[in-house]
This record gives C-alpha cells, structure tokens and sequence, in this order.
C-alpha cells in the first residue's frame, strides 16, 4: 500500500490522477476531512492526519510499504517532513518517494535547495531506501506569477538577470513519482528532473510576445525590491527571503542545465513551455 502525502496540491493531485489511472493500490493523507470528502467520492481511499502533529501520523503510516513524501514549501515544511519520517521509520515503511528540488545540499546558500537537503540527509540517516526526485522550477508557477502583470500591460519584473531556466511541468514530475512509486529498482537513487530547453525571463517575454501579438517586456529588478514585493502580495518573511535566494540560485545558472531524465522514465519528452503558455494564455491575455 502506498500512501500519498501533499495530495490536495498542485504535484499531489496529479500524482493521484497516475496512480488512479495505473491501477496503484494507495491511499491519501489529508489533513482537511471536506477535501478528504472529495477525494473519497472519487473513489480514493483517504486517512486523516497532520504532519504537524506526529501523535496523527503514526496511526495513518500502519500498513504502509511506500510513501510518497511532500510538504507545502514554507518555513514548516523541514519540521513537517522529519515528522512524517520519523513516524514512517517507526512504522516499517519500506520505501520513500520525495519531491525535493533541484541540488538539494544540506550546505546550500539556498533556502528550498538547504531545507530540502536536510530533509534527504535525515532520510538516509534513517535508513529507509529512498528516490529523490529533484525537479527545477515548475512551468505552472509562471501564469500565478505573472499573469496578472502581463495582462494589465506589466513588464515581467524579476531578480533573475539573465539567468536561464530549464522549466519543468509538474505533471512531468507527477508522471515520474508515479512510475518511481509503482515499479521496483528506483531506490537509493536521485532523479533530477529538467524541461528539454532553458529559457531566460527575456525569452518568457518573447514567447509571450509571439502568442499574444503585442510586445511584452522583462524588467530585472533588485533583491531588495522583490522581497519587497514579495511581501507586498502576502508571502511571510521566511518564504520573501526563500524566493529571493531561489532566484540567487537561478542567476549562478543552477536552474538552467537541461538532462532526458523525464523521458528516460515516463517514456514521454518533456511536455514544453510553448505548450504551457498556449494551454494558459488566457492568464496572460487583457481583461
Ligand atoms: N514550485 C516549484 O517551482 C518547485 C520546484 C521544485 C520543487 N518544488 C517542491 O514541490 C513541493 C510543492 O509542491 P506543490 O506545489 O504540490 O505544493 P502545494 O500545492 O502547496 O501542496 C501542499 C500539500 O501539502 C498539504 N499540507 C500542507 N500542510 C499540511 C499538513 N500540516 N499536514 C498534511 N498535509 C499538509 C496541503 O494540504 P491542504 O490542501 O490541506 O493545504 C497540500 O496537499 C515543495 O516541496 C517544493 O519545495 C517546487
């Protein structure tokens, strides 16, 4: 039995789609019983619990062989996931799948890149057989990120110079946890996982440029300013910081290196970002 953490997100619910689709035998953890209520009159087996609460997690790891491990990227997320580990040891679970991120190192400058190696590294410690799965930056945060400047006649604004970015689609990423989690020979290994072509923000605009027929602009802007921004529309201290240390990642060209290992494992090519922006054009478009 496989059970599915993160299951009501973004990666999650596509993960639950493949393994719906493959036949898997697997439940998920949730922690909102509406949202477990949704998921149960589609036919998926459900059990409540927190990864904030580690009394939760050990009644819902019994009988559990493989589990599929993600957290909401914030300053919870390292506390979350050693929480789930730890209860996955003490219940024997045999094999683990994390999403993690692109060079994950416990020494990184990098906030997701540090919390996420951490994460690994307890992992290890633990001794629990695992697949790391590192993607770099997700296609789908673009239209969230920037749509809504666009739309209005907005340059993109970002820190990241003319840094390039391999930019994955999770359900790439969502098709190869699921292959990890159903097929054998995939443990004690680490899968970084990249689109087929790096792109910087100015060819975004480009592309954006081309699809909607008017000219769109990228302006680089300063750390500073975007973590000003940042916090500007909600995001807290932790993750401002965290998003401004990503980009920092993006600009030493830690995001831009581009491998096969999506279609090595899924059997697909990498689905593209012209493919993403024509499926989202609507986000970008004038309202
Ligand atoms: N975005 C990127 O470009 C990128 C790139 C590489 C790696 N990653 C990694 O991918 C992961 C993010 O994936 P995502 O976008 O799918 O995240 P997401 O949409 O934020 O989903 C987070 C999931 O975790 C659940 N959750 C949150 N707190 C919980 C708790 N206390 N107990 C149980 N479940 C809880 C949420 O449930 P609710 O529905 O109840 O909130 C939701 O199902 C992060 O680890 C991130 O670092 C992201």
């Amino acid at each position: 039995m496989i059970l599915v953490t993160g299951s009501t997100g973004n990666v999650g619910r596509e993960v639950v789609r493949e393994l719906h689709a493959r036949g898997a035998q697997f439940k998920c953890l949730v922690r909102n019983p509406d949202k477990a209520a949704v998921l149960e009159g589609a036919g998926v087996a459900t059990v409540t619990a927190d990864m904030d609460d580690p009394a939760s997690l050990e009644p819902a790891l019994a009988g559990i062989e493989t589990l599929f491990l993600l957290a909401a990227p914030s300053s919870r997320l390292m506390l979350q996931e050693l929480n789930t580990v730890l209860a996955a040891k003490r219940a024997g679970v045999r094999r683990l799948v994390k999403i993690s991120v692109i060079l994950a190192d416990r020494a990184s400058a990098a906030t997701f890149m540090r919390d996420h190696g951490r994460v690994e590294h307890a992992i290890e410690s633990a001794g629990i057989p695992a697949t790391f799965i590192r993607p770099t930056g997700f296609m789908q945060n673009l239209a969230p990120s920037f749509g809504g400047a666009v739309a209005n006649g907005y340059p993109i604004y970002a820190p990241a110079g003319d840094a390039r970015v391999s930019w994955v689609d999770l359900r790439d990423v969502a098709a190869v946890a699921a292959t990890v989690l159903t097929q054998d020979g995939h443990e004690q290994r680490v899968y970084e996982l990249t689109g087929g072509e790096a792109f910087s923000y100015a060819d975004i605009a480009a592309l954006l440029s081309g699809l909607l027929g008017r000219k769109v602009e990228y302006g680089n802007v300063t750390d500073a300013a975007a973590e000003q921004a940042f916090r500007g529309v909600g995001a807290d201290p932790w993750l401002a910081h965290a998003l401004v240390s990503l980009y920092q990642s993006y600009r030493q060209g830690h995001f831009a290196a581009v491998n096969g290992n999506i279609e090595r494992l899924t059997g697909q090519p990498p689905r593209t970002l012209d493919a993403y922006l024509r499926e989202n054009l609507q986000a970008f478009a004038a309202r």
